[in-house]
């Protein structure tokens, strides 16, 4: 009997990438997505890519009694991974008391029932956000948290105090934090991706539409930084390696062998690459010429900020295995993919 495990927000980018590398694995399932950031089609693709429909429930994490109903209709679902969220960095300055709710209620939903419902443990989708600028790098899990730089930010923090409060307070669940860099990249399929509504926020989803020619050109936000180039640096990280990382830590819940209740990993590649060095990898590794401008710089950006991923490695056995130049040929395939479909 496959062990069931709920994803919240499965329909998303990330999601939608881990539900498949859960199947990959031989879990069973459960998808609950209130579609406001995706669409229904993603769950089509998830069974074309695996050969398994994963069971979908259209629904939002704000609505506890129709969570209930869910967690009831699947009997023994072992645990859960906890995507969905607001995350639009930008959007959380003009709207806060939306991510508030959304963000930290959703959560506590979940935290409230998993007991009620013999669930074991979370996985929970946190964020560099949370070190804000890091006075070391590469930034560990040590490292101090941060007054957060937006409303967007703060709900990945509190939400970690919130998961750690809960367990302290003797909830029987337990819980890993996974703290991801930058998510980017699409299946080898070229059938699951990164698909923004509206103008992307994001950096490479702007660059293969600039590169499709949806987008005129790319703004890169400031090359007056304290950086070799004058850019901000990132740890871009592959989408699939980060999947595959929640199904590790899903191991690692159901099999009793966190060394706390409460366990928090980098999941990035350890290494820091900047804008215009990204550009270059994706012209030199499509062979598609980009058409970008320096503009002034965006406000709450970080400068500079890459993991150390050694307790990862080390605990998860876990570790980033796909190189920049694959990886930025799989967002510029989709793109392809998504032209080819009519959808962009
Ligand atoms: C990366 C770099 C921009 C767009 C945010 C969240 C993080 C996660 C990923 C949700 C920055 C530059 C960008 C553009 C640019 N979100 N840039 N031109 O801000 O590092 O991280 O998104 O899970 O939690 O904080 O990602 O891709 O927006 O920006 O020059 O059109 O690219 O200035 O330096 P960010 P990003």
């Amino acid at each position: 009997m496959k062990e069931k495990i709920l994803v919240t927000g499965g329909t998303g980018y990330i999601g939608s990438h881990t539900v498949v590398e859960l199947q990959n694995a031989g879990y069973e399932v459960i998808i609950i997505d209130n579609l406001s950031n995706s669409s229904a089609d993603v769950v089509d693709n998830i069974e074309q890519v695996s050969g398994i429909r994963p069971a979908f429930e259209k629904l939002d994490c704000l609505d506890q009694e129709g969570l209930a109903a869910v967690f009831a209709k699947y009997g023994d679902i072992k645990a859960v991974i906890h995507f969905a969220a607001s995350k639009a960095v930008g959007e959380s300055v003009e709207k806060p008391l939306l991510y508030y709710r959304n963000n930290l209620v959703s959560l506590i939903n979940i935290l409230e029932l998993m007991p009620r419902y013999n669930v074991k443990g979370i996985v929970f989708s946190s964020s560099c956000t949370v070190y804000g600028q890091p006075d070391q790098l590469p930034v560990t899990e040590e490292a101090p948290i941060k007054k957060a730089e937006s409303p967007y930010g703060n709900t990945k923090q509190i939400n970690e105090e919130i998961i750690r409060d809960t367990v302290a307070s003797g909830s029987p669940i337990s819980a890993i934090l996974l703290r991801y860099f930058n998510p980017i990249g699409a299946h080898p399929t070229a059938l699951l991706g990164e698909l923004p509504n509206g103008v992307p926020q994001n950096l490479v989803p702007y660059i293969t539409q600039t590169a499709i020619g949806i987008r005129e050109k790319l703004s890169v936000f400031g090359d007056d930084y304290d950086t070799p180039d004058g850019s901000c640096i990132r740890d871009f990280i592959n989408v699939v390696d980060l999947a595959k990382a929640h199904v590790v830590a899903i191991k690692r819940v159901l099999e009793d062998k966190q060394k706390e209740k409460v366990e928090v990993f980098n999941i990035g590649t350890g290494r820091g690459l900047s804008v215009l060095e990204l550009i270059h990898a994706f012209e030199q590794s499509t062979g598609v010429k980009l058409n970008y401008q320096i503009v002034g710089r965006r406000s709450g950006d970080i400068e500079k900020v890459w993991a150390n991923p050694e307790l990862a490695n080390k605990e998860l056995g876990w570790k980033a295995e796909t190189s920049i130049e694959d990886t930025l040929r799989s967002a510029w395939n989709w793109q392809l993919k998504l032209r080819e479909r009519g959808i962009q």
